[in-house]
């Protein structure tokens, strides 16, 4: 049996080393304190678990779904957009919902890039937006994400002749692994270059409703001239503690939906009705509860950077996301040298920064996805283990 060698693309060794290593001392009785996959911790809304329950008990929801989603469901996506967003969707033509939104990171490629054709991907960022343009058979031009320029690309490093075959450009904000945030002028500024260079843009907005004081992320789509030439990925996974029965969607561009549902009628028929009617249920939700979900996460930021900060690690306190990304010691060579030691000495586990690129490398991330009284137990522990002055 011989295994193609897109395969060798598709994953990134550390994540697993990281995890038997995890699995090695906890089986030596080392007790962990696991801050490294992003996955929530609470559950999700008690309406959202009722609309499941419904949903699953009635036997009429066991047939296909359709690919593009229950218009129902469209429809509440298309409301939610423009009562948090300020933009205006066609539910039956911009809205088109996904198996997550890594569904629609990972094959977005396959509908836009030909063989050997060009992606600017975020250098670092989240695996998926590199192993897509593999699995595609495209070739990828990394945009270095530097703190000096607030984890933005620089638009204007990017060579012309690069710029000129580019298909695809990947966006993230808030950023999944650095969190940081963009502006409308950045954006701007992205939708003039890739209309410029006739580009398609992709902003994935996973961590829309986790933003703290007062803070709120804003649409790619609320840019004038977005959705002539772009899409977001929009999903309920974690504003909605529902990542294990998890739904996202793209919207915006027209032509570009019409391309991802054609590759993805090929590939699946639709998410199970139940599903979809929890993230419609999510999505017509109250505020209220993503505020106080939002509460929680600026609760334990607070606990773990102002505990890192008063250890002398010199960590910035993010505005959004789930993430802190915290700067390694300048006496380690890596950032995988810096998490096992980490991991060996104290039990906290996080992710090196080189598993989302070579940017990555001087990083580790924390995911708070523990209670506040974990963090304090982390911090302490680092504490006695560590002089962590940067
Ligand atoms: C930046 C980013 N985008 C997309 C996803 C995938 O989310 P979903 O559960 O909607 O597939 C994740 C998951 O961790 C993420 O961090």
């Amino acid at each position: 049996m011989e295994i193609a060698n897109r395969i060798a693309n598709l994953s990134t060794a550390i994540f697993s080393e990281m995890e038997e290593l995890r699995i090695e001392e906890e089986k030596k009785g080392t007790k962990m304190i696991n801050l490294s996959i992003g996955s929530p911790d609470l559950p999700p809304p008690p309406h959202v678990v009722q609309a499941l329950v419904e949903g699953v008990a009635d036997p009429s929801n066991y047939g296909y779904a359709l690919t593009k989603g229950m218009t129902e469901l469209r429809h509440s996506i298309s409301k939610y957009y423009l009562e948090r967003f300020n933009v205006v969707l066609d539910p039956e033509e911009e809205v088109l919902s996904l198996m997550g939104s890594q569904d629609g990171l990972a094959h977005i490629y396959l509908a836009f890039l030909n063989q050997g054709d060009w992606a600017l991907i975020p250098d670092p960022g989240y695996p998926i937006y590199s192993f897509g343009v593999h699995l595609a058979g495209g070739q990828i031009y990394f945009m270095p994400l530097y703190k000096e320029n607030s984890f933005l690309p620089d638009l204007t490093q990017i060579p012309k002749e690069i710029a000129l075959k580019a298909k695809i450009m990947m966006l993230n904000y808030p950023n999944n692994p650095n969190a940081a945030v963009a502006n409308e002028d950045f954006y701007q500024e992205v939708v003039e270059f890739a209309k410029k260079y006739n580009i398609l843009v992709c902003h994935d907005i996973a961590y829309a409703e986790l933003a703290f004081d007062g803070y709120k992320p804003i649409s790619f789509l609320s840019i004038p001239g977005a959705r002539d030439i772009g899409v977001e990925m929009y999903s309920v996974s974690k504003s909605f503690n529902m990542a294990g029965c998890r739904l996202g969607c793209i919207v915006g561009n027209r032509n570009a939906l019409k391309a991802l549902e054609t590759i993805k009628s090929n590939i699946d028929y639709g998410i199970f009705k139940p599903v979809q009617m929890a993230a419609k249920a999510a999505l017509e939700g109250s505020n209220e509860w993503t505020q106080q979900l939002a509460d929680v996460y600026a609760e334990r930021r607070d606990v773990l950077v102002d505990g890192l900060n008063s250890l002398g690690w010199d960590v910035d306190k993010p505005k959004a996301s789930m993430f802190v990304w915290a700067p390694i010691p300048n006496n380690y060579k890596s950032s995988k040298e810096f998490a096992v030691d980490l991991l060996k000495k104290t039990g906290v586990v996080v992710v090196p920064g080189s598993a989302f690129g070579i940017q990555g490398d001087r990083y580790v991330r924390f995911a708070l996805v523990c209670s506040k009284e974990k963090l304090q137990k982390a911090i302490a522990i680092i504490g006695k283990y560590y002089n962590l002055k940067v």
